[in-house]
């Protein structure tokens, strides 16, 4: 797959324009607030119907605008080139492939693997469980992109339950979804197991290099409750153990109303040597170890799709320090992808990107084909 353009309406402060992109690389520089994360988030739209950093798909309607926002885009596939539309508007979100609506983002051919590597990236390794979930699932979307469908309905699920938790709804009531939760819960679970068996050694191998002399990168998948995990893990299936320990664990998810194991609390375990890099990793290693993680990400997806995925980098070289970012433009470089990228300072970028890369200048919403050199 490759996106040949992006036209955007409302977006943002994005100005209502279509921009050409680069078979391989563009990139997008410009100060700060003026748009080149925005661009970033209009393609992470169109490629996975979801929002890149919003929270929320209605923050990316134009402030002021009262009807909604339109990203559309183009992409040559192997059976030639289709426009995606997506539509987001008081109604929720909708979208198009040739005029045609799809539901989900496995609906585009199959998936559109986007692989993004943002600042906020950086700081998962010190932060709460939630953003490395993040990081697990959006590799698993890549991989298996019908894993949203399963998500969805647990989350529901999870949703009811932890209403009647709140509720003190009777024990019959909240049983009811036991039986959904332990099923999707435990496919959900076999994916992510299954994506980070499959990502580990790439990852394990790019943090060798990124991290030359370091102790070496572990990931391991941390279950919540694992107590129950362990204690069971005689047991025969996945799915029957999450069901026990949601039964054993209901007086305490009682008291404290919410659903306390299943794959919405587990944790991506991430380990230099021996030592959580939660607790123990500098700062330059907690990026090496996401770096890496990205890197064996995109090689999983080169290795079972034949080609790599989409690359949205934002603003990533200017937080990293030299070598790693000499490290990622080399990287980059010889991947022979498709990169789109955004950065105040196009010479960190310009020398291993120079030859085929598409330069435009984001100013005040506008992007425009422009010279690197200021110009
Ligand atoms: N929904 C919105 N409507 C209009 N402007 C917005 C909206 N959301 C963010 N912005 C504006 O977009 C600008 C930031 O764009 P961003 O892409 O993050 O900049 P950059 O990445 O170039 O630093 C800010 O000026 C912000 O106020
Ligand atoms: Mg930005």
């Amino acid at each position: 797959m490759l996106l040949l353009d992006v036209e955007t309406r409302a977006f943002r402060n994005l100005e209502d324009q279509r921009v050409q992109v680069s078979p391989q690389t563009t990139v997008l520089f410009g100060q700060n607030g003026q748009g080149k994360t925005n661009f970033l988030e209009a393609i992470y739209l169109l490629c996975t119907l979801r929002p890149l950093r919003a929270q929320k798909l209605a923050e990316l309607i134009r402030l002021g605008t009262h009807e909604g926002t339109q990203v559309a885009g183009r992409f040559e596939l192997p059976g030639g080139v289709r426009t995606v539309e997506v539509e987001i508007g008081a109604q929720g979100r909708a979208a198009r492939v040739d005029g045609k609506p799809v539901r989900d983002p496995d609906e585009l051919f199959g998936g559109l693997a986007t692989v993004a590597f943002t600042p906020d990236d950086l700081a998962v390794v010190k932060a709460g469980p939630e953003g490395r979930r993040r990081l697990l699932d959006r590799a698993v979307q890549n991989r298996h992109p019908s894993q949203i469908v399963d998500a969805r309905d647990y989350l529901k699920a999870l949703r009811s339950r932890n209403q009647l938790l709140r509720q003190r709804s009777s024990p019959d009531l909240l049983a009811a979804f036991d039986g959904p939760l332990a099923r999707l819960g435990a496919r959900l679970r076999q994916r992510r197991e299954e994506v980070l068996g499959e990502v580990r050694p790439l990852a394990q191998k790019a943090f060798a290099e990124v991290a030359r002399g370091e102790a070496p990168l572990q990931l391991t998948y941390l279950a919540a409750g694992r107590d129950s995990d362990d204690l069971a893990s005689a047991g025969p299936l996945l799915e029957e153990r999450l069901l026990e320990a949601l039964r054993r664990r209901q007086p305490r998810d009682e008291e404290r109303g919410y659903t306390s194991v299943g794959p919405h609390a587990d944790d991506l375990g991430l380990l230099v040597g021996d030592r959580p890099a939660r607790l123990y990793a500098s700062q330059g290693q907690s990026r090496a170890v996401v770096l890496a993680f990205k890197i064996g990400e995109i090689e999983n997806l080169r290795r079972t799709q034949g080609r790599a995925p989409l690359l949205l980098l934002d603003d990533v070289s200017s937080e990293l320090d030299p070598q790693r970012n000499a490290f990622l433009m080399s990287y980059l470089a010889a991947l022979k992808g498709q990169v789109v990228l955004t950065t105040t300072d196009p010479q960190l970028v310009a020398k291993s990107a120079a030859h085929e890369a598409l330069f435009h200048r984001v100013f005040a919403g506008t992007i425009a084909p422009a010279d690197p050199a200021g110009n």
